[in-house]
């Protein structure tokens, strides 16, 4: 049933773009675009929020409270990420620079749309690829087992990974909204669109709207067009439609 209104949508959108002029798109990822790349996603079953206390590992006052625990979590994740390689999916939307002005918004602090050879990617959450000082302006590349050192700029503050924790600022909040006012085509790819701002970036544009997920985010109700199923197939078969156009 799912297939089959996958392609009946296929079909409605060849027919919506083809006079439909797409010079910008602006793409929003979330963590189910790396999960066939062995990565967890945070809110499915058996996902990172199911094993682990966001108190603990997640909320900068864990740097304080519970900083074994914290820094132990942060280093085997940032570990692990590093290892992983960029699926179909990752692959394919790097293609569409081709022929398209490409913007990716991903929420992943993973770094496998780089390694996919995409271009101009904002991580408004943050990466894991990187560490900062908690006291000064210190910042570098990930090292294993970095995060908990001290820092040897300042000797106050300790490393810790360079992503957004709970209640903390966005990055690049301002640019990704300027990118999605301009936008086509906006594209929204493996999130439960629970978490804001970027739940609500679908209301900064008039571009035509599409999700890829397993399950229907919560922002569904933004979107022209409605996939569901696996990234890697329908990312790949979105690509090819576009490229094609
Ligand atoms: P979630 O775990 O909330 O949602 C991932 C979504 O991906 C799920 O709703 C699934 O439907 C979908 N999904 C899973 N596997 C998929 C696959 N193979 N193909 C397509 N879709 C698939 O993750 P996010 O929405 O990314 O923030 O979570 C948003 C933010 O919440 C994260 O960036 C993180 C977390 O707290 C911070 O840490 C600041």
């Amino acid at each position: 049933m799912k297939i089959f209104k996958n392609k009946i949508q296929f079909r409605a959108l060849k027919e919506r773009i083809k006079d439909y002029d797409i010079k910008r798109i602006v793409i929003i990822t979330g963590a189910g675009i790396s999960a066939e790349s062995g990565i967890n996603t945070f809110r499915d079953n058996n996902g990172l929020w199911d094993n682990h206390s966001v108190y603990e590992v997640a909320r900068p006052e864990a740097i304080e409270l519970t900083p074994e625990i914290f820094f132990k979590f942060q280093n085997e994740r940032a570990i692990d990420m590093k290892n992983k390689v960029p699926n179909k999916a990752h692959k394919k939307l790097s293609k569409l620079e081709e022929k398209y002005h490409v913007n990716i918004i991903t929420q992943n602090i993973d770094n496998l749309h780089e390694k996919a050879g995409s271009n101009n990617i904002i991580h408004i959450h943050g990466t894991n690829s990187e560490y900062k000082c908690t006291h000064c302006t210190n910042k570098g590349i990930y090292q294993d087992n970095i995060y908990g050192e001290e820092c040897l700029e300042c000797n106050k503050g300790l490393l810790r990974p360079n992503v957004v924790l709970f209640k903390e600022q966005v990055y690049d909040l301002y640019p990704s909204l300027d990118m999605i006012e301009k936008a086509d085509l906006f594209i929204q790819i493996g999130t439960s669109g629970t978490v804001y701002p970027v739940a609500g970036f679908p209301e900064y544009t008039k571009a035509l709207k599409i999700n890829i997920s397993l399950k229907e985010p919560d922002n569904e109700h933004y979107f022209d067009f409605n996939f569901k199923g696996k990234a890697t197939k329908l990312v790949s078969e979105l690509i090819e439609i576009l490229l094609k156009k």
